[in-house]
């Protein structure tokens, strides 16, 4: 049996080894922070949560708590360089007898460690200064954040109350009491603005004009951007005096859960009939949609569409390019080796616009997502290849069209 100091000391211990795996993989840079992770116990953030298993098929999650697997093993996985999902589909699990769980979609976790200290060594923060964060989660990332900075200088946002009520008893077991905010972060919490930080541990379709304005002129907002077909990347903003924004994408592709407004709509939308839309031949073929570079393009290309494959009635490939927005298509069949055909109808051509932005992306030179920034102002934000003023694609905030072109 494990006894109360063995928890301590076997919990210190393993805290100690992935403290300097941290380090060692130069994700952890700064004392500050390797302090940081070296005292906030983040077993105290993870009584309960599901790991995911290597079997083959559909994502099967395990199951994981100190009754069901032993102190030690639980111990061991709290501290692992791992992601610890703590809800599914936004339903609160029945930890009195908790089952795998297959085909479910993850709403909470308690990020990857790796991920965690990247974001907060790109957040360059200072003795000092304040931060909004927004996706409380567990709470582990805002406790860091508690030690870095002291807890009233941490407002933490969580859209979810029950998630939301196991931080705070997490946060309170551990001693620290920043500023929780039960709502939705996409409003912020004007009430605690200026913040000289903003960072999201949610993704978002776009960034929310509400955190321009409550981030300090010069400060910085981090937040992943993503589509409902891919996550775009970690966003790193500076604020200026005119209430816009603008930065880069940074290194790191977080694939974080979408903010729950955000999500996309259940239905994909009407699947079009075997005679709707024009057809012609293309060189590009549905593997543009899922390969590393030319998926990025197709995401900022497409922002509000969504794909899946499926035989036709004669068992011929189709993959079907949905906008169930304004019921736009896009269906590629295989028409030789490298050709394919695409039938496309609605107001958006849904294969033109990805065709012309593959055509800027590869006459740039297949440019990394580093190479592209953005820009958010109060009526519009885009996406942008190079500089400012270079090719650019709209992000499709509530006041716009969602044709994707700038
Ligand atoms: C990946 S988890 C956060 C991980 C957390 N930072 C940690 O260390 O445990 C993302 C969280 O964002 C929350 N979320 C989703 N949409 C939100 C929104 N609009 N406002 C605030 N929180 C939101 C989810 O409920 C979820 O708990």
């Amino acid at each position: 049996m494990t006894t109360e100091p063995d928890l301590s000391s076997t919990a210190a211990k393993l805290r100690h080894q992935l403290t300097a795996q941290l380090a060692a993989d130069g994700r952890l840079r700064s004392p500050a922070w390797r302090a940081a992770v070296e005292t906030v116990p983040r077993h105290e953030f993870v009584l309960c949560f599901y790991r995911e298993t290597d079997d083959p098929g559909l994502t099967t999650w395990t199951p994981v708590t100190a009754d069901l697997v032993g102190v030690e093993e639980w111990l061991r996985q709290a501290y692992a360089d791992d992601t610890l999902i703590t809800q599914f589909d936004g339903q609160e699990i029945d930890w009195t007898d908790p089952k795998p769980i297959r085909g479910a979609h993850p709403t909470s976790s308690s990020t990857l460690p790796t991920l965690v200290v990247h974001m907060l060594e790109e957040l360059r923060l200072h003795d000092g200064m304040t931060v909004m964060e927004i996706g409380t989660g567990t709470g582990y990332s805002a406790a860091l954040m508690c030690h870095r900075l002291g807890p009233d200088r941490v407002t933490s946002i969580e859209t979810d109350p029950d998630v939301a009520a196991r931080a705070r008893d997490a946060l309170n077991r551990c001693g620290y009491a920043p500023r929780l905010v039960v709502g939705d972060g996409l409003v912020g919490h004007p009430e605690g603005a200026h913040y000289d930080r903003t960072i999201a541990t949610c993704g978002v379709r776009h960034i929310p004009h509400t955190w321009v304005q409550q981030t300090r002129p010069g400060g910085l907002i981090l937040a992943t951007l993503r589509g409902w077909m891919r996550s775009l990347g970690l966003v790193r903003l500076t604020v200026d005096r005119e209430g816009r924004a603008e930065g880069r994408f940074i290194d790191g592709d977080p694939s974080f859960m979408i903010a729950r407004q955000q999500d996309a709509p259940k239905s994909l939308g009407m699947i079009p009939a075997p005679d709707d839309g024009a057809s012609r031949s293309t060189p590009y073929g549905p593997d543009m949609l899922t390969a590393a570079g030319s998926g990025f393009v197709a995401q900022l290309a497409m922002p509000s569409a969504r794909f899946f494959s499926m035989p036709a009635d004669d068992g011929t490939p189709c993959t079907y390019v949905l906008d169930g927005r304004n019921e736009s298509f896009a269906v590629l069949t295989p028409k030789s080796d490298d050709e394919w055909n695409v039938r496309q109808g609605g107001p958006a051509a849904l294969w033109d616009l990805l065709e012309n932005a593959l055509h800027t992306w590869r006459a740039a030179g297949s440019p990394k997502p580093t190479e592209f920034g953005v820009t958010v102002a109060a009526e519009s934000q885009w996406v942008w290849l190079g500089t400012p003023d270079g090719p650019s694609w709209r992000l499709p905030t509530p006041a716009q069209s969602t044709d994707g072109s700038a």
